[in-house]
């Protein structure tokens, strides 16, 4: 994991209006400026609903910030007739880095299907935004299929034709993991996460493996997060109640000390 600068995603799902937004990430950024984070060493970023964006971007330009942030979902179509959608070129216009794709509660709640997934991977891509492309298995396709079949098909469909040189990040989040307090342990992380790396390397060759930063998510916290980081195939983590705390998700970003 040397080469890949390790990133740490909090994933504020339906949580924090502008306001609070606004005074969060005034926090955060005070935080890591007191314990002098180096951002060139652990990149750090946020992803608020979208009604947060446009706030998160002034503050972010106008106190010229070093902290990105994306939004939790993307249409695949880009204009037209789709009541309730946002496109990624509304995103790019708004400063936003990367977009999270395929999160399993937008699968599960909103029937999300692996070519839906694919297509908002592209559609990202279009707009220069990069996908970070969650996969996980649910407990029952743990106990049938074992940790790492679905993930990897999941994986093999969302980036089925990506260009091989494209940004991308991946997500590993189990399902049973995420908001429950169980984290898998750093061993069954690395297991998959090394599974992903793999697949990745058949499907777009070694050098986009290589690059391609893959995340641990499910019930992260500053207690756990160093045993992931060692792993060598873990670059990061998608949190999400963490995240809503200034202190531990500014704990989590500064993993190492
Ligand atoms: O996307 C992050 C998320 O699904 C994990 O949630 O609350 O278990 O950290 P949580």
């Amino acid at each position: 994991a040397a080469a890949r600068r390790p990133l740490m995603a909090g994933n504020w799902k339906l949580n924090f209006d502008h306001l609070q937004a606004i005074a969060f990430v005034q926090k955060v950024a005070w935080t890591l400026k007191d314990a002098k984070h180096d951002f060139s060493d652990v990149e750090v970023a946020v992803f608020p609903p979208f009604t947060d964006l446009r706030s998160v971007q002034t503050l972010v330009d106008a106190d010229k910030l070093e902290l990105h942030y994306g939004a939790q979902d993307v249409s695949q179509h880009d204009s037209g007739a789709h009541t309730g959608e946002i496109s990624g070129q509304f995103l790019s216009a708004l400063g936003c880095d990367y977009v999270i794709i395929g999160h399993s509660e937008r699968r599960a709640d909103h029937g999300e299907s692996d070519e839906v997934v694919h297509a908002k991977a592209v559609a990202s891509l279009r707009h220069g935004l990069t996908p970070v492309i969650c996969v996980g298995e649910t407990a029952e396709d743990l106990e049938q299929h074992g940790a790492s079949a679905i993930p990897v098909a999941q994986l093999g469909a969302a980036v089925a034709e990506l260009p091989k040189d494209a940004e991308l990040v991946i997500a590993y989040e189990p399902v049973w993991a995420i908001g429950s307090g169980q984290a898998a342990s750093a061993e069954q992380a690395e297991a998959v996460c090394k599974a992903l790396r793999e697949k990745l390397a058949e499907l777009h060759g070694q050098e986009q493996a290589d690059r391609t930063r893959i995340l641990y998510g499910g019930s992260v916290k500053a207690e756990n997060i160093a045993g992931f980081m060692r792993e060598p195939n873990i670059d990061g983590a998608l949190i999400g109640g963490a995240s809503l705390k200034v202190d531990e998700f500014c704990s989590i970003a500064r993993f190492r000390h």
